[in-house]
């Protein structure tokens, strides 16, 4: 069976576990509340093997800009293809060429595992906005690359 991409307005309780399972795991316990998935005025788009959630992309929109806040694939199914085939289905649903599109990516040890999607798609990264994360990181979640501090940064993407 196929890999299934496809928008929820509303996810329904099993979908919401299973997104804070995939959020839990990549980023560390209670990063991502019941409340943020449950926000309407957010995109959520899914990628389903067998009715199983393997991965997510949340989209919103600011007054001006779209904004990519979060890509995130279960790791036994990362660089298979389903981050990208999210941000297709969101460029194609969402966007059109004229539009102003943010992706804010996460930096660490030097690495962007967004980077490659975020230039895929033509965005280029404009700002590191440091460790924005500093204050919460480790209080409010259980980050799972803090070591002693907090070791990430973000930098802003755009078109
Ligand atoms: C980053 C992430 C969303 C990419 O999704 P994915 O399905 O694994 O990516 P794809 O298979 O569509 O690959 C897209 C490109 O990104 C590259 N890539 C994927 N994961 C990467 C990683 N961890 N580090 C560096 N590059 C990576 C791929 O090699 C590919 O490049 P190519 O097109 O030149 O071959 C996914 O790996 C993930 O969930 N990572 C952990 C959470 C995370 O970092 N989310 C982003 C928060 S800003």
């Amino acid at each position: 069976m196929s890999i299934e991409i496809k928008e929820i307005k509303k996810l329904n309780p099993l979908q919401l576990s299973q997104c804070i399972e995939i959020s839990d795991n990549l980023f560390g316990k209670g990063y991502h509340s019941i409340k943020y998935f449950s926000r309407k005025d957010i995109v959520k788009i899914l990628a389903l093997k067998k009715n199983k959630i393997i991965g997510f992309f949340i989209g919103k929109n600011e007054v001006k800009n779209f904004v990519i806040d979060c890509i995130a694939i279960r790791k036994s199914w990362q660089r298979k293809n389903i981050g990208t085939k999210l941000t297709i289905f969101y460029f194609k649903k969402f966007l059109s060429s004229k539009d102003k599109v943010i992706a804010y990516a996460w930096k660490i040890k030097n690495k962007m595992p967004a980077g490659k999607i975020n230039y895929k798609f033509g965005l280029k990264p404009v700002k590191n906005l440091g460790r924005i994360w500093k204050d919460n990181c480790n209080v409010s979640f259980k980050c799972t690359s803090y070591k002693n501090t907090c070791i990430c940064e973000c930098v802003k993407f755009s078109n």
